[in-house]
Parts: C-alpha cells; sequence; structure tokens
C-alpha cells in the first residue's frame, strides 16, 4: 500500500516535469532544457553575489547564498532543471586537500602525486555538510517560488576528472603528470581513483537524501584517454558509482557526460549503465541519433555560438532539435556557458526552444 502512494507520487513527479520525463525515455513536444554553468558569471546578479560572499569558496559553501544563485537563471528563463550551484572539487577539499581558486587563474591544489601524499587524505564529511543544505534549500525554494515543474540536478566530477585536478594541482592542457602515474603505476593510481569513488558515491547519495532528483557526473577530460586507458579510469569507476547508486536510489537517473569521448561514446553508453548521455559540441548529429537509440541524450550546443547569438544560434539550435528531438532529448550546451555570453542570447535560446514546441 504504502509503496503504492510512494509510486504515484513518483510517476506524478515523472508527468510533471519535462526532465524527468525525457530521462524515463519518453520524447516530449516541448523539449526540456537547462544549460550547463546556467549560474555564474555572464549573470550581474551572480557576480554581485559573489563580490559579497568575497571568494567563489566562500559563495560555494554558503547555504543562503548557493541557493539563491542555483535560483538566479530559473527565474530569468524558466529552465526545465536547477542544478545545485557548487563545484566538483569540494570532493578533494573534502578530502584535506587544500583547494584555491585565485581570480583570473581557477583552481589552485597542491598536488598529490606518490602513495605518500595520498596515504595522507582522510574524508572529512563535514566539510560538505552546506553542500547538503544547500540541496534541501533549493528545493524548498523551488516550491515557494512554483517552480513545481523544474528537477533538481545535483552533481559531482568523474573519479578521472578529478584526479586530473588533484594530481595536476589544478587546470592542465595535457594531463602528462596524472597520465604517467597512470602508466607508470597503474595499482598506485588506482587506489587514487578508488578513494574518489567511494567518496563520490558517499557524496552523491547525500545528495539525494537531500533532495536531489537527476544527478550529472561530469567526465570534462574522459577525452584525453586512449581505448584501454577509457575502460580502466573512466568507464569502470563509473559503472562502479552507477551500480551502486541504483541499487540504493534505484529512481533517481544518471546522466553521464564523458567530454570529448567520440565513438567512444558508444562504449560508454554500453557499459557505464547510465540513465542518459551527455553529449559534447563535437559530436555529430547521425551519431548522436545512433546514441539515442540506446538512450535518452543531452546536448549539444556549442557554447561559442551561445555567445555569438543571432542567426546563427536560431541555426544551430533548430538543427540540434530537429535531429533529436523526436526521441528522449534534453536541450543543453556541449560544455559551459562562457562568461561573456550576453544574458539576451541565453533569453533568445530560451525562446527558440520554448517556441519550437509549438510550432509541433
Ligand atoms: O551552474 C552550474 O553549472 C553549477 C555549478 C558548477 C560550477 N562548476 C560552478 C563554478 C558546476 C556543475 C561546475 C563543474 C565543474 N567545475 C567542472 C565540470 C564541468 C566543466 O566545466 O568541465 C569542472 C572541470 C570544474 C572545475 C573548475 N571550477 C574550474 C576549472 C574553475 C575555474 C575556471 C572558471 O570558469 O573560472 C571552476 C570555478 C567555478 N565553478 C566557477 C563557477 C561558477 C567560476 C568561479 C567564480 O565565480 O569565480
Amino acid at each position: 500500500m504504502m509503496k503504492n502512494i510512494v509510486k504515484n507520487k513518483q510517476q506524478e513527479d515523472r508527468t510533471n516535469k519535462p526532465l524527468l520525463s525525457a530521462l524515463h525515455g519518453e520524447a516530449i513536444a516541448r523539449t526540456p532544457f537547462w544549460l550547463m554553468r546556467q549560474a555564474g558569471r555572464y549573470l550581474p546578479e551572480y557576480k554581485e553575489l559573489r563580490a559579497k560572499a568575497g571568494s567563489f569558496l566562500d559563495l560555494a559553501y554558503n547555504p543562503d547564498f548557493a541557493i539563491e544563485v542555483t535560483m538566479q537563471p530559473l527565474r530569468r528563463y524558466g529552465m526545465d532543471a536547477a542544478i545545485l550551484f557548487s563545484d566538483i572539487l569540494v570532493v578533494p577539499h573534502a578530502l584535506g586537500q587544500n583547494l584555491e581558486f585565485v581570480t583570473g587563474e581557477g583552481p589552485k591544489l597542491n598536488p598529490i602525486r606518490d602513495l605518500d601524499s595520498l596515504s595522507k587524505l582522510k574524508f572529512n564529511d563535514e566539510v560538505l555538510e552546506p553542500v547538503y543544505e544547500a540541496v534541501a534549500g533549493i528545493r524548498q525554494q523551488m516550491k515557494a517560488e512554483n517552480f513545481h515543474e523544474t528537477a533538481l540536478i545535483g552533481f559531482a566530477g568523474a573519479p578521472w576528472t578529478v584526479a586530473t585536478y588533484m594530481v595536476e594541482g589544478g587546470s592542465s592542457r595535457d594531463f602528462s603528470n596524472t597520465k604517467k602515474w597512470a602508466y607508470s603505476d597503474p595499482d598506485g593510481f588506482a587506489k587514487l581513483i578508488d578513494l574518489i569513488t567511494n567518496t563520490t558515491i558517499h557524496y552523491l547519495g547525500r545528495q539525494i537524501e537531500a533532495g536531489a532528483e537527476v544527478l550529472q557526473i561530469f567526465d570534462s577530460w574522459a577525452g584525453a584517454l586512449d581505448e584501454d586507458q577509457f575502460k580502466r579510469w573512466v568507464i569502470e569507476p563509473t559503472v562502479k558509482i552507477v551500480r551502486e547508486l541504483n541499487e540504493k536510489y534505484p529512481d533517481i537517473p544518471i546522466i553521464g557526460f564523458p567530454k570529448g569521448a567520440g565513438v567512444l561514446y558508444q562504449n560508454y553508453a554500453n557499459e557505464t549503465g547510465v540513465a542518459a548521455l551527455g553529449l559534447d559540441s563535437g559530436v555529430p548529429m547521425d551519431f548522436a541519433k545512433t546514441l539515442q537509440k540506446a538512450l535518452p541524450v543531452q546536448g549539444n550546443l556549442d557554447p561559442v555560438c551561445l555567445l555569438t547569438g543571432g542567426d546563427a544560434l536560431k541555426q544551430s539550435a533548430e538543427k540540434i532539435i530537429n535531429a533529436l528531438s523526436d526521441g528522449p532529448f534534453i536541450f543543453n550546451l556541449g560544455h559551459g556557458i562562457i562568461k561573456e555570453t550576453p544574458p539576451e542570447h541565453v533569453e533568445q535560446l530560451a525562446e527558440i526552444i520554448r517556441d519550437y514546441g509549438q510550432q509541433l
């Protein structure tokens, strides 16, 4: 009896929330959309709060600020999803690695390059309590502001991508320290990947408990690996994360985003167990349609096209919707919004997507 009531509630949410319907395999007349980095520096109201907070981490770890920043793009554009405002690097931070965001330079961490420094890491969930608090607060705020059809996405970085930041000590062009460790001492590097994997399973589980309805795993640097390394460091850890979360939370869909994976997207789709695939802008429409036969797809407008706006934006966005909207599809960018993007272009894109649905 109880189970039935719970089930009906989930089905109700699924029909009310276009994002959840698409993730459960339905083609939706009005394409659901959200945009990676939809909260951020292209919005003046973000910049204002960011200045008030001081540092990026002071913004992200303050639940009131994180809730507010998450809500900002919804109020302007009515996306079909909110995404928790946080960062993939809070996981290394909670493992005890120093983390700083240096303005104009990106993240800085003290590099972990051997088993000795790895052995000093220890997970402290206290660090992440403000994130869980923000998740619960966002759900409440979405209700309070009548975003009843909007779903909340929680997220984490994939172990490979997070490992690159932990080993390089920040952003990197070629990930050579990380790859060298993986090639020369795979069993040692596997200890780092396992630590991130297990921490991520716990972290995402707690986001679900706090109210996340969908998860996205960002594997931003999946495209840097060859076939064998991709299997070991991208596919295998993702399999473990998805299997364990699906066992415990079978109704929470997980979107995998192995950016730059190229033809290896097919392996990722076949082997990881994710509910849907996030596509980068390099994925051609024919290949996207092939992938969509197996799984819902999300993507993949070039963020520079959104920055450009005008006819180019209209043509590119319509081409993607045309190609993919007869199957389960979520419109998104192929990577995050660029900070110089004029907010009016995001409005233009939201209108293109809505108008397209009305023409049908
Ligand atoms: O709106 C959203 O998408 C949610 C928030 C979010 C952020 N980072 C906020 C952020 C999400 C989902 C991320 C993910 C993230 N963070 C990824 C994966 C996606 C991707 O972009 O590939 C990665 C690789 C990171 C690591 C990271 N965080 C870098 C390299 C940087 C510095 C570069 C930059 O854009 O400044 C960040 C900082 C960061 N994370 C900002 C935001 C809004 C900008 C910081 C600021 O406001 O000063």
